[in-house]
């Protein structure tokens, strides 16, 4: 049986990610392909705690981050790598570059983050869903109320570091200022190169 695959949609806040992630996993098993869905900050013990502080105030950035990292590890070890060793395509609606963009910024200390997550093995294809930070917070204004997180400022911020990421090569960078069906066009045409030769 072919090991598995794991994708990450990864973009600031109002990227489209979770339309994109599900519409993908669909797309996926029409061509015949067990894929599954799934997402971080998860719903388990960490993300529970994370979810809990998305609105509090005066929240350390480095216990924050190791938390982040926290429930990383344990997403792979129940859920992620015993659905790859089934030989299942993931499709996780953020992971590992999150936390390399969003806690460098709040921490300002992008090697340590990359150290605490140094047991987080990369995704095999990471694609970068890119919008400016207005444009993300337009489309989370009609939405919900604001996380810490939703500041335009700061997602410029972690915007600059995804791109950096962009620029190394560990994430393809797709203009998701479109509509959803351009986008996801464009989503489906990276995912079917990566994936050419398997089934
Ligand atoms: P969500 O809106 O995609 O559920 O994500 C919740 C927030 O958590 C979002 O503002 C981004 C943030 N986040 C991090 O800062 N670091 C991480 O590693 C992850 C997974 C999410």
């Amino acid at each position: 049986m072919p090991a598995g695959f794991l994708v990450a949609l990864e973009g600031i806040d109002g990227a489209g990610k979770t339309t994109q992630a599900r519409l993908l996993v669909e797309w996926l098993r029409g061509r015949g392909f067990d894929a599954r869905y799934t997402y971080e900050p998860t719903r388990g013990p960490f993300g529970r705690i994370l979810r809990s502080m998305a609105h509090a105030r005066n929240v350390d950035p480095r216990l924050e981050a190791l938390l982040f990292a926290a429930d990383r590890l344990h997403h792979l070890i129940r859920v992620i790598n015993p659905l790859l060793e089934r030989g299942l395509i993931i499709v996780s609606d953020r992971y590992l570059h999150s936390s390399l963009a969003y806690q460098s910024v709040t921490t300002g200390d992008q090697k340590w983050v990359e150290e605490i997550n140094k047991f987080a093995r990369r995704p095999d294809l990471g694609i970068y869903l890119d919008v400016s930070a207005s444009g993300g917070l337009n489309r989370l204004a009609r939405r919900r109320k604001r996380s810490r997180f939703e500041d335009e400022g700061f997602l410029e911020r972690v915007r600059e570091k995804y791109l950096e990421y962009v620029e190394r090569g560990e994430l393809v960078k797709v203009d998701a200022g479109r509509p959803v069906d351009d986008v996801f066009s464009d989503i489906t045409s990276i995912v079917e190169e990566a994936l050419r030769g398997r089934r």
